[in-house]
């Protein structure tokens, strides 16, 4: 558990007007990370700590160890990760406080998808993603106001500052689809993204390919 950190009070109601700025996830900004995660912001968000898209498979703690075990662990693996600068994600805030997140990184450090028979299938042969848009986390108070819009543009840009290359996301088709973490399909395709093909019932995997900002400044 975390001791002596300012918890977010999230008192004000958000307005149209409401201004969003965003920032990295890094050592820096890790409490602020804890802080939007401690403020339960969506099921099973808690308890995950934005570490399922980091594994192929079941946490290690899984095998009967208690709940609290397990959500501690995925704590702890969380920050050793950021650490180690193998876990990457934006923040959004408003006023100061965190209320939205997304998580992006290298497709070996988020290797779940390789893990499904369907995403398998429709990838051999292709040009294998540099980058994977995994999750999206929004704070109940500050839905439908564009943060996810504003989350997905930064993690752009910084993996444009990272150098580049071929990106893929697995949005939802229809907003009741299970998975909206992944994001929907037109937040993509405002950003450039295309359909790519089917995968499942209510996802598709959607590409773009961004240009290095490392090759611009030479
Ligand atoms: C999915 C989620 C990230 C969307 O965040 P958001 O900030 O409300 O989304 P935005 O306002 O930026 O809108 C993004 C798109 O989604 C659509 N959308 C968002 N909420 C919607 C709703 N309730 N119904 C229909 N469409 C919706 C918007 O219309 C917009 O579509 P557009 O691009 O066609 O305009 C948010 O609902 C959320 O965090 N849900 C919980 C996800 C979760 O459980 N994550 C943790 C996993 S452990």
């Amino acid at each position: 558990m975390t001791r002596n950190r300012k918890k977010p009070s999230l008192q004000f109601k958000p307005s149209r007007d409401t201004e969003y700025s965003t920032k990295r996830l890094s050592e820096g900004t890790l409490s602020d990370f804890e802080c939007l995660f401690e403020t339960h912001p969506a099921p099973g968000a808690y308890s995950c700590w934005c570490m399922y898209n980091h594994r192929r498979g079941s946490a290690p703690e899984k095998k009967g160890s208690s709940r609290a075990i397990q959500i501690e662990g995925n704590r702890r693996e969380k920050k050793a990760l950021v650490k180690q600068g193998r876990s990457h994600g934006i923040l959004v805030y408003a006023r100061g406080e965190p209320v939205g997140w997304c998580q992006y990184g290298l497709s070996q450090e988020l290797p779940r998808m390789d893990n499904n028979p369907k995403y398998c299938k429709l990838v051999s042969g292709h040009e294998k993603a540099r980058w994977r848009i995994a999750c999206f986390l929004v704070h109940k108070k500050f839905r439908l106001r564009g943060v996810a819009r504003t989350a997905l543009k930064a993690a752009l840009a910084a993996i444009r500052d990272q150098g580049g290359g071929l990106v893929e996301a697995f949005p939802v088709r229809r907003w009741a689809a299970y998975q909206k973490y992944r994001g929907t399909v037109s937040m993509f395709e405002r950003e450039g993204f295309r359909i790519v093909a089917r995968l499942g019932e209510s996802n598709v995997l959607m590409q773009r390919t961004i240009r290095s900002a490392l090759k611009d400044r030479r």
